[in-house]
């Protein structure tokens, strides 16, 4: 993953963000030492902003799409009450290993349902309103991931996606998932039953709220 924003003001905003817990960090590590493609976690800023972004929401039901090894689940489900659930789903076995063992080392962790399997089942086998949801999984996909979503979501609901700049190809568009990150911010910014932002955190993160 390309990042854009300069090195410096990179470090400096991740200087000035609130550290993460411990149990976050040291996921963090066993993920660089132990996993291909570490770089696929969210890391202490946008982590940080999932968990505010869930303190803001209040959700009694989120959605994840893409668990990995669980650092941006255990974000999400520091922000939200003890009542909620988050359902957040992985197809990697090695992945959902590591996830369920640090959710299972931490405070919030029994806030959380993690399930085998492809995301697209998991979606729709929600039958409740979904009141927060991040997608962070199978870039050709988003386009269905946001529909589906969207369809679950109740008004006022929000829904945060991520690389939605994709290294800067969603700008020159040139294969299928460059396409449908493409095609997914065009239809969100003409969407008339969304507000929406692209933030420019690490690698874009859609910000979308469901109009009441
Ligand atoms: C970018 S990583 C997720 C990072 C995670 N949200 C974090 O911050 O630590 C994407 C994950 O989605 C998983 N994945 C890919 N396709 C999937 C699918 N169709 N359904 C569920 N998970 C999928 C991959 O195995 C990978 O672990």
């Amino acid at each position: 993953m390309k990042l854009f924003i300069d090195e410096t003001i990179q470090n400096y905003a991740h200087e000035s963000t609130k550290a993460e817990p411990e149990l976050l960090q040291r996921l963090a590590e066993k993920t660089r030492n132990e996993m291909e493609r570490p770089q696929m976690l969210t890391g202490r800023l946008e982590g940080r902003f999932l968990k505010l972004i869930a303190q803001l929401v209040r959700p009694k039901l989120a959605i994840e799409v893409g668990t990995f090894t669980g650092y941006s689940a255990l974000s999400i489900a520091e922000g939200m009450d003890d009542d909620a659930r988050l359902i957040t789903c992985e197809i990697d076995p090695k992945a959902q290993a590591v996830a369920q063992a640090a959710f299972d080392a931490s405070p919030h962790g029994r806030k959380i349902e993690l399930r085998l399997g492809r995301a697209l089942e998991t979606i729709r086998s929600v039958s409740s309103p979904i009141d927060l949801s991040f997608i962070d999984a199978d870039k050709d996909m988003y386009p269905r991931y946001y529909e589906e979503i969207l369809a679950r979501t109740r008004p006022g609901g929000v829904i945060v996606l991520d690389n939605m700049f994709l290294s800067g190809e969603a700008l020159r568009p040139h294969h299928a998932d460059s396409f449908a990150i493409a095609t997914l911010n065009r239809t969100i910014v003409l969407d008339p039953r969304v507000e929406n932002v692209l933030l420019t955190i690490r690698d874009g993160v859609q910000l979308v709220r469901k109009k009441n």
